[in-house]
């Protein structure tokens, strides 16, 4: 989603819709502004596009120099008009919006109902109007301080109050928020992009900040009312370059977004005392439970990729027979499917043509279908029995990264309740797998910020005309997601391979210096890999391995080792499908291929 937060000498709302329409790129599916006039907070808006809301506005601007305005990407609450931004209280004396999921917003708004509070949306974001209504004495500062300790999730969030017409207060944790600082009037906005053409001066906020706008000033303190001293950063990116978070590429800065689209999906599917997946979303009685014989995962592209994990994820912890196939093979292929089956729908955008054909002809043959989708209310959302929502936030860049990294979150999501619902693990060891779950975002942020040696192989590489990938078991699916990576964005001819089957025919193709990369994060398959490793060393290729810590000999057979952290081996294939997305990137930068948009694909197929 996209914040905006005016106050000043001018009129805010020309200021605040200019500021959303270069944030509709984060999201689209709802956009608002409030503003104070006079003695009321005057609030617009609706659903669709900032076209949308001003066509109903048709000119009109209300008359006030303080506001707020959001463009909203739907996460709970469909895209409707009364999920909108802003959200005001029972009253309408305070009007907020935020960014990110307040992780405890059902608890926190049966208490607030529990106390005369009505609500008219079904978002988690309104909680917080209502918190500031109960807390409020006379102090926005404090009430907000109020709020923050209550409220659990990520957030940044901007808050205006009827009694407080000079000031806007803002909060962020774990969603960014950057304050612009200007002559006499100061702005607020969750990216860079809708701040440039007013100022480049800015105080980026950190995780527990709380900034106090005024017209002539801007205060910052942490949670406990401190006072931080902040450094201005000033912005020297281009308009283009500010969309992209500063990145060369929205596909980069996609992948950098990983941790947190991983935090947010698992944000409220775990108890809080970590014994056990909570999906509250999905509704299958029991008893249909109990008759489940089959799985079948069907999807397109990448989103297929991560069916193939889910196929061995879920058979392995649930001990269910899954099939794992191709949307559009299956729907042609009259598949066994019936009312005792399960089938789980992966999509990104929701709207792949296949894909959701293939969920209909599941639902006609009476199977119980969920859909794990990255947009709310899409088509596949619409049509499945129950919807799993991947919280990676919009996708731009063609090639999926953290919709992928998300999807992936999501079959072990799964697996564990369906091994949960059969009884079909321990305990405690379903406890392991979700403490090692949790530590996963940060896993991938290490990942990321200690970077890899990848450029260095990528430069001796990078004119190579094929590439193989080979693993197996969970390492073979990876290698199925990198090679299609490096084929879309870099053009370079790939292929992945089961890594026992190489000799069984591929091996022809190996010749020297032919580069081949390894997945090898599998303790019990170590030894078998690295033989394959051998008989490719044996034709001269040139090896680039994944490996997990603790794997390290593996350094004696390949030419170079990226190593992953340590985790479950269940779990593996999240961090190392990270180096194979910055090796496809690297790749394609360096032979001047449009990274964000490759030739002949698009980012959601809509025919057959
Ligand atoms: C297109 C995109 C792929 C994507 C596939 C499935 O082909 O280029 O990146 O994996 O569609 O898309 P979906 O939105 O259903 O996940």
């Amino acid at each position: 989603c996209g914040i905006v937060g005016y106050l000043g000498g001018r009129q805010a709302a020309p200021i605040l819709l200019e500021g959303l329409q270069k944030l509709e790129y984060r999201g689209y599916d709802s956009a608002g502004i409030a503003v104070i006039r006079g003695n009321t907070i005057e609030t617009l808006k609706k659903s669709g596009k900032l076209a949308q809301l001003r066509a109903q506005m048709n000119g009109y601007m209300p008359e006030s120099t303080i506001g707020i305005g959001h463009t909203r990407w739907a996460t709970h609450g469909r895209p409707n008009d009364l999920n909108a931004h802003p959200h005001i209280d029972c009253q309408g004396r305070f009007a907020v919006i935020h960014n990110g999921i307040i992780e405890n917003y059902l608890t926190l708004r049966e208490w607030l109902i529990s106390q005369g509070h009505v609500f008219r949306s079904e978002t988690d974001t309104e909680v917080l109007p209502h918190l500031i209504e109960e807390f409020y004495m006379g102090d926005m500062v404090e009430t907000i301080q109020r709020v923050i300790r209550k409220v659990d999730g990520s957030y940044a969030m901007v808050a205006l109050a009827l009694d407080e017409p000079n000031r806007l207060v803002a909060a962020r944790h774990d969603s960014p928020l950057v304050v612009g600082l200007g002559e006499g009037e100061n702005f607020l906005a969750s990216d860079i992009p809708a701040l440039l053409k007013h100022t480049r001066q800015t105080y980026i906020l950190e995780d527990g900040e709380i900034a106090v706008l005024t017209r002539n000033d801007v205060e910052v303190c942490d949670r406990s009312g401190q006072r931080v001293d902040k450094k201005v950063f000033h912005v020297k990116w281009e308009a283009a370059q500010a969309e992209k978070g500063g990145y060369d590429h929205f596909m980069l800065k996609e992948i950098h977004e990983q941790p947190r689209a991983l935090k947010d999906t698992l944000s409220g599917r775990i108890a809080p005392d970590g014994s056990r997946v909570v999906l509250n979303e999905i509704n299958i009685p029991q008893e249909q439970l109990q008759q489940i014989n089959k799985v079948v995962i069907t999807a397109c592209g990448t989103a297929f990729h991560a069916g193939l994990v889910g196929k061995y994820v879920i058979e392995t912890l649930a001990r269910i027979p899954v099939e794992a196939d191709i949307a559009s093979e299956l729907r042609y292929r009259n598949p066994l499917i019936d009312k005792n089956t399960l089938v789980i729908v992966i999509s990104q955008s929701g709207e792949t043509a296949d894909t959701l054909a293939a969920l209909r002809e599941a639902r006609r043959k009476g199977a119980r279908v969920i859909a794990v989708t990255n947009v709310v209310d899409s088509s596949v959302a619409r049509d499945a029995d129950d919807v799993l929502y991947t919280w990676a936030g919009p996708e731009i860049a063609v090639a999926s990264t953290k919709a992928y990294i998300t999807q992936l979150l999501s079959m072990y999501l799964l697996g564990l309740y369906l091994a949960q619902s059969r009884g079909t693990l321990e305990d405690k060891e379903i406890t392991q797998i979700i403490t090692d779950l949790r530590k996963l975002p940060d896993k991938v942020a290490s990942i990321l910020e200690n970077g890899t040696n990848i450029k260095e192989f990528v430069q001796k590489h990078c004119n190579c005309e094929h590439a193989f990938f080979i693993g197996r078991g969970l390492d073979y699916a990876v290698a199925m997601e990198g090679s299609l990576k490096l084929k879309e964005i870099s053009y370079i001819h790939a292929e992945a391979y089961a890594a026992g089957e190489l000799k069984h025919g591929t091996l022809a193709l190996i010749v020297k210096d032919v580069p081949v990369v390894a997945l090898v994060t599998q303790q019990a398959l170590y030894d078998k890999t690295v033989s394959n490793i051998k008989e490719v060393k044996a034709r001269e290729a040139t090896v680039l391995a994944v490996a997990s810590r603790g794997l390290e000999e593996v350094a004696k057979v390949a030419d170079e080792v990226l190593y992953i952290p340590r985790t479950h081996q269940m779990l593996t294939t999240i961090l190392a499908v990270v180096p194979m997305q910055l090796l496809a990137y690297y790749m394609a930068v360096s032979r001047k291929c449009d990274v964000d948009q490759p030739r002949n694909l698009a980012k959601s197929v809509t025919v057959e």
